[in-house]
């Protein structure tokens, strides 16, 4: 996690960014960011706002970012809040919507609201209803455990939340021997690696990560000796098999500047790839290029228009939010 500047500087960040695209981060791109970022930093002071990033937000989103974080941190941090009136979330809408539950009184805004998730978009609270109840026939002492990455009402019908950072802690603290873990596969995949206990997956990926094949890890590791490979947990299993380390992303993060290794293939969307260039600039990073369209839907304009105009403000029934707000609770909890 970091605590981001609030002052621009456009020089220092096209410099730090050229070798990535040239084109993109050219000086009259870094011109219109600047610009961008001061309207951006008024609007904060006016509004009384704080902005929330994910680490696979565009670069120029940690510019005005005051915090930085993966979807633990993110969760965490929301539910710290306390002297702003206006939280723009940087990221998609799961996790505006943790914020939301984190704080019923202030205004959540999401910039833009096509921000969805694969994931998320696999499971609806009456599928799960329905498919926990076909269970619970077979294994009366079911609990069900939600990946963060899910509606609001998936989660108020969970037991309890994880993250990436903390899926098998949480499985292994839980009392019950059967769990129910939606909606990624291939997280269930790898939690039940870390757990003794009966893991029931649903049957969702995110389409970012599912995509990365064992093939391409393998061509990158030919080519480029010393590398390290460092996968997400949502990657398929045969991907995670070849992983060096299998970490949420701010663990990734830290495991790169921690370590030793000079060289590391990052198995995750390219976002995090192009914070580590920015944080760790005496290391090597190659990335497996794929981007999240969703988490790019977040632009410097949409933030700024989302300040003005307050837009576009998260709502959640009371029932979904206190329902969320007992199972994240118990994430953080058992998962801290
Ligand atoms: P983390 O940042 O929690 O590892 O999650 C990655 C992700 O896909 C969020 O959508
Ligand atoms: Fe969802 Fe995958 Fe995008 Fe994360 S990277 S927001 S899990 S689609």
């Amino acid at each position: 996690m970091i605590e981001a500047h609030d002052t621009i500087n456009a020089t220092a960040l096209h410099d730090k960014l050229a070798p990535l695209d040239d084109q993109r981060y050219s000086s009259e791109t870094c011109a219109q960011y600047a610009g961008q970022i001061a309207r951006i930093t008024r609007l904060k002071r006016e509004r009384r706002a704080i902005v929330l990033a994910h680490n696979y937000q565009r670069p120029e989103i940690f510019e005005v970012a005051d915090f930085i974080g993966d979807s633990f941190e993110l969760a965490r941090k929301a539910r710290e809040v306390s002297d702003a009136e206006v939280i723009v979330f940087c990221g998609v809408h799961f996790m505006a919507e943790t914020a939301k539950v984190f704080n019923p009184e202030r205004s959540v805004l999401l910039p833009d609201l096509r921000a969805g998730c694969s994931l998320a978009d696999s499971v609806t609270a009456e599928a799960l209803a329905d498919r926990a109840e076909e269970l619970r026939k077979v294994y009366p002492d079911l609990k069900i455990v939600s990946y963060v990455n899910c509606t609001a009402d998936v989660k108020a019908l969970s037991d309890a939340c994880c993250t990436s950072a903390n899926a098998a802690k949480v499985v292994n603290a839980i009392d019950s021997g059967n769990i129910l873990f939606v909606p990624d596969q291939n997280l269930a995949s790898y939690v039940q690696t870390q757990t003794s206990k009966r893991i029931i997956s649903w049957d969702g990926n995110c389409y970012v990560h599912h995509q990365i094949t064992p093939e391409e890890v393998e061509r990158a590791r030919a080519a480029v000796p010393g590398l390290l490979v460092i996968a997400h947990p949502e990657c398929r299993k045969d991907v995670i098999a070849m992983a060096d380390a299998v970490l949420s992303t701010s663990a990734m993060m830290r495991y790169a500047k921690e370590s030793p290794a000079e060289k590391f293939l990052i198995v995750t969307e390219c976002g995090l790839s192009d914070r580590l260039l920015l944080e760790v600039p005496e290391k090597h990073f190659y990335k497996a290029c794929v981007l999240c369209r969703y988490m790019k839907m977040i632009t410097l304009d949409g933030v700024a228009d989302s300040l003005e105009h307050l837009r576009y403000a998260i709502e959640l029934p009371a029932e979904v939010r206190e329902g969320a707000r007992r199972a994240l609770e118990r994430m953080l909890e058992l998962g801290a």
